[in-house]
């Protein structure tokens, strides 16, 4: 780890997690890893390339952590104790606002308990960022766990300039509706000068819940991606509420998949496998939002009913460790791994199974070289705000080669239209499209690459962050 230091900054990024996690090892020593999910992949280069700061938990419980640096950004630890974890983490934040905000497709708890962690972790957020902005600064709210801040920091620091981005989805009004909080919620949110959502329904959606729930008189007109934004007048302010799909690092991950050592690591994953003729590859959170079990299903009949074989086709899939301790999550591991034994009891063959199932995450350069590796890449949320993997695969795909099977409940398919589209809940249309996708003729396979790489390639996370920043009246000076 870096030198640590003690300044005020210009430019501040608050998110539940730093951008690297605390693990405590059996043997009582403790390192630093990278911390899960999209929000990290996305900020942590964007940030990196400025100098800012980055208030977060460090992952795990009760840990006295000072603030230092690392690769130029300063971190500012928040502490939580095992009991915050349980009520604000796992609970509130996992066990209520997670399952709502993605469509209740598991179903959320309410428990008031949870709420008043949620919100005494929310001013501690505040608190901690308060006391290191330096006049004036811009400060950046990310997620839906720290919707409390954006108000809670304008009380103390009124001289700030203050973004929020949902990287989720926000969910639609009807559903919103069940939380206990929900002006609470939405008055927090505005105390942002920009609210930003991945797309122009959560936009529409928020714009909505503040007429109807706090009796504001937001705009009427439609939002659009990064152009029209929908304002709110807030006592003596104008809060906007805008679009903003957000990205990766596309040139950094095309340029590392081109690199001799991940093209080498890929043709030897291939090798690995036995040479089989077409590679499926699934890349998540183990999360139940995520779909891995729709995918397994569509496996699971297209080799019964010999539509493939799994001589000729494997499949991986690479699931991240994620809120273990949340009993939805532990539920479906269950499923899935009974689902992954099924498939490899009635069709794998001694040292052939039909699928590889990591439950592991796996570093940057070993993911380029599975990306390199697929042939279909598997993408099957039953929502997700955005789905950053999808853009990772077609970032790592210069050969033009592969081809992406996408649900069209990801934020991603309004932007992957060349993508083979698919409607998660309809499992005959998932097994046709995985079909055609493996059965591609190659010309048309790179045609719908070559499209899907021109988006990714030109709206990376910089664009994004540009786009955002500029909406909230601020270019970070930092830059
Ligand atoms: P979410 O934010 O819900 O986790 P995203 O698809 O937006 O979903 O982002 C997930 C991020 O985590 C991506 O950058 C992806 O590469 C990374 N990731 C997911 N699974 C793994 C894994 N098994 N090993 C390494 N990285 C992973
Ligand atoms: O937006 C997706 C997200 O929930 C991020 O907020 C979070 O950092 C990531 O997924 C990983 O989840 P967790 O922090 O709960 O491990």
């Amino acid at each position: 780890m870096g030198t640590t230091m003690d300044s005020t900054a210009d430019f501040i990024v608050i998110a539940n997690r730093l951008p690297v996690d605390l693990e405590r090892l059996d043997d009582g020593t403790e390192r630093w890893k990278r911390s899960p999910g999209g929000l990290v992949s996305s900020l942590e280069p964007f940030l990196r390339s400025r100098s800012g700061a980055w208030v977060g938990w460090p992952g795990v419980a009760d840990a006295q952590v000072e603030p230092f640096e690392e690769t130029g950004v300063q971190l500012h630890p928040v502490q939580l104790s095992a009991q915050e974890v349980r009520d604000y983490y796992e609970g509130f934040s996992n066990g209520t606002l997670w399952p709502l905000y993605h469509d209740v497709v598991a179903p959320p708890a309410y428990h008031r308990k949870w709420w008043d962690a949620y919100v005494k972790v929310n001013q501690r957020f505040a608190d901690a960022t308060a006391k290191i902005a330096a006049e004036g600064a811009t400060v950046w709210v990310q997620d839906y766990q720290l919707q409390l801040v954006p108000a809670m920091l304008r009380e103390q620091r009124p001289d700030l300039r203050i973004g929020f981005f949902l990287h989720i989805p926000f969910p639609p009004v009807e559903l919103f509706m069940q939380l206990p909080w929900r002006g609470e919620i939405i008055r927090g949110l505005l105390g942002a000068d920009l609210v930003g959502f991945h797309r122009p329904g959560g936009a529409q959606n928020f714009l909505w819940l503040a007429r109807r729930l706090l009796g504001l008189e937001p705009t009427r007109g439609a939002v659009g991606v990064r152009t029209r934004p929908g304002l709110v007048p807030v006592g003596d302010r104008l809060v906007r509420v805008g679009a903003f799909p957000i990205s990766i690092d596309s040139a950094g991950l095309d340029t590392l998949a081109r690199t001799r050592e991940v093209q080498a690591r890929a043709a030897e994953i291939r090798r690995e496998l036995g040479n089989p003729q077409k590679i499926l590859l699934g890349v998540d959170r183990l999360d139940y939002t995520k779909g891995i079990d729709v995918r397994l299903r569509a496996l699971h009949e297209l080799l019964a009913e010999e539509r493939i074989n799994s001589q000729d086709v494997t499949m991986i899939q690479l699931a991240t460790p994620s809120r273990e301790r949340v009993e939805h999550y532990q539920q479906m591991r269950e499923d899935i791994e009974r689902g992954v034994g099924r498939i490899n009891g009635e069709f794998a063959r001694v040292g052939h199974p039909a699928v590889h199932y990591l439950h592991q995450s796996v570093d940057r350069k070993e993911l380029a070289a599975f990306f390199c590796a697929a042939d279909v890449m598997v993408v099957t949320p039953v929502r997700d705000g955005m789905n950053l993997v999808c853009k990772e695969y077609v970032a790592c795909r210069h050969d033009l080669g592969g081809t992406l099977v996408l649900s069209e409940f990801a934020g991603a398919a309004a932007e992957l239209t060349s993508a083979f589209l698919v409607n998660p809940h309809d499992l005959d249309g998932v097994k046709n499209a995985l079909q055609a996708a493996l059965t591609v003729d190659p010309a048309e396979g790179r045609r719908r690459m070559r499209a899907l790489r021109r988006q990714v390639l030109t709206h990376d996370v910089d664009r994004w962050a540009r786009s955002f920043l500029e909406a909230l009246g601020t270019q970070s000076n930092a830059t």
